[in-house]
């Protein structure tokens, strides 16, 4: 029986790829949070769009300086996962918290994550107001992946990437 829902109507578009966003301030100190509302919205040229909550101190950082790295984990990176994503880098600095260490880019300030299988380092294009969420539209200035987790174009199952369901729930690609 179809029922109509008034709440959570996102969660129909779970689950969704959840990635570390690291950004950086004008004055060269990164942050890192979860995120798990994006997607490809070009191929040519390559965009993609990050949604962030106003609220979050990421917002304030990739409006000051126009960058942000969405930086793809696999499982072994999950209590990081929860770590970035239930404390604001406004007072905690997450990447000691989470034991996480950092590479530089290619082409950005914002740092890369170690350990992670996939990086897309974007330039902000545009940001759209959109409700609670700015929608953040960056161009891809370069994207690389470990092939041993990428073959001919997409993930293969030993990639284990998680997936955000709900809540506290993480399912994995398999
Ligand atoms: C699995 C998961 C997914 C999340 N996805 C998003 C998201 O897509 N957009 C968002 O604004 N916040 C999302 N969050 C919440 C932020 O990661 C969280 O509020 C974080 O503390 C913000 O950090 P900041 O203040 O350092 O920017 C998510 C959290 C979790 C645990």
């Amino acid at each position: 029986m179809l029922k109509e829902i008034k709440s959570e109507i996102y969660h129909l578009l779970h689950p969704k790829l959840t990635f570390l966003l690291t950004s950086i301030d004008k004055n060269g100190k990164p942050n890192v949070m979860t995120c798990a509302w994006a997607t490809p919205v070009s191929d040519e040229p390559p965009i993609v769009i990050v949604c962030v909550s106003k609220e979050h101190h990421t917002t304030k950082l990739i409006r000051q300086t126009k960058e942000f790295v969405i930086n793809i984990p696999t499982k072994k990176l999950l209590p990081a996962i929860w770590i970035c994503g239930k404390s604001s880098g406004r007072d905690t600095d997450k990447f000691t918290k989470a034991k996480l260490e950092i590479i530089n880019g290619k082409k950005v300030k914002a740092p890369l994550i170690k350990n992670c299988i996939g990086y897309i380092e974007c330039r902000l294009w545009k940001a759209v107001d959109a409700g609670e969420c700015y929608a953040f539209f960056g161009k891809v200035l370069s994207a690389s992946v470990d092939d041993r987790y990428f073959k001919k174009g997409q993930w293969t199952e030993k990639s284990e990437i998680p997936l955000h369901l709900a809540g506290s729930k993480i399912v994995y690609f398999k």
